[in-house]
């Protein structure tokens, strides 16, 4: 029997990218999955894929930030699969900005997105979780919010809101058998990275991390699947870093980078 058979997780963001994975990763363990992406089409394509693995599956079209479309969300996840025992936050955007130039609309995009959409989507579906006295929320923040990030100070602060909000989570819905955790992702080789960053510092990053790499999106739906399974019970009100090193490296990086410089790439 799979871990997770029996259960329905909700995942957002999940038309592509690490959210798709994550999706398709809960539903290899059993789950059946709710769908959500603000693109329908990039929802409609994943929700396929899940019907194809033997789970059942809904594509539903929610914009996380809009309150209204959020409720709508989860009460057909719950008309349709009949429950949410998992919420996954992970929608999100990202665009780089120097501080001094960030305009007010990008820093409210940020803010409305990464904070709103997971207190609304967090709220809802722990209501639901609330009944049954069982729950998973897991929310995607970054290594944004852990360490000060260039060009993304709204981003960074948006996403340690995120890690406020799943500590405030842990304390109160402990009563409610529900855990709230949350996975740090360093940078993951997506559209989202190679967007928010030049070519040449995208190639380049690789060097600043302790492990040499980019991360792929089937690491994050691992460290998202450790924090689903009934058997984390007792992990509540953490942020899992999953950064190849970078957040214990700290500014020790700098050393290490000069010496694998100096030795030709060992250190
Ligand atoms: N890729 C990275 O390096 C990285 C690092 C740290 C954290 N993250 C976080 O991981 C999550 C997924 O990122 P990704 O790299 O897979 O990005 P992505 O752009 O590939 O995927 C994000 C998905 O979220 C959807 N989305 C955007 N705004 C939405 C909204 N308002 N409502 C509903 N859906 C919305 C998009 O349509 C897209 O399908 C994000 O929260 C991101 O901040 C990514």
């Amino acid at each position: 029997m799979a871990q997770l058979d029996g259960q329905v997780a909700l995942v957002t963001g999940a038309g592509r990218g690490i959210g798709r994975t994550i999706a398709l990763q809960l539903a290899r363990e059993g789950a059946d999955i709710a769908v959500t992406d603000i693109n329908e089409d990039w929802a409609q394509e994943t929700a396929r894929d899940i019907t194809d693995i033997g789970r059942k599956s809904i594509a539903n079209c929610t914009d996380v930030g809009d309150y209204d479309q959020v409720q709508a969300l989860t009460a057909q996840s719950v008309a349709t699969l009949g429950k949410i025992d998992i919420l996954v936050n992970n929608a999100g955007i990202s665009k780089a900005r120097p501080f001094l130039e960030l305009t007010k609309e990008e820093w409210e995009a940020q803010l409305r997105v990464h904070m709103s959409g997971t207190f609304y989507c967090s709220q809802a579906a722990a209501r639901d979780m609330s009944r049954r006295g069982y729950g998973r929320i897991i929310c995607i923040s970054s290594v944004a919010a852990l360490m000060g990030p260039i060009d993304l100070a709204a981003y960074g602060a948006a996403k340690a809101g995120v890690a406020g909000l799943v500590r405030a989570m842990a304390l109160e819905l402990a009563d409610h058998g529900i855990t709230a955790n949350a996975v740090a992702p360093g940078p993951i080789d997506t559209e989202l990275l190679r967007s928010a960053w030049p070519k040449e510092v995208y190639e380049e990053r690789a060097n600043h991390i302790p492990a040499q790499r980019l991360g792929i999106v089937d690491e994050i739906a691992h460290a998202v699947a450790f924090f689903a399974s009934p058997e984390s019970g007792y992990i509540s009100g953490t942020i899992l870093p999953v950064d190849g090193g970078s957040v214990a490296a700290g500014a020790y990086m700098v050393e290490k980078y000069r010496r694998r410089k100096a030795n030709g790439g060992a250190s």
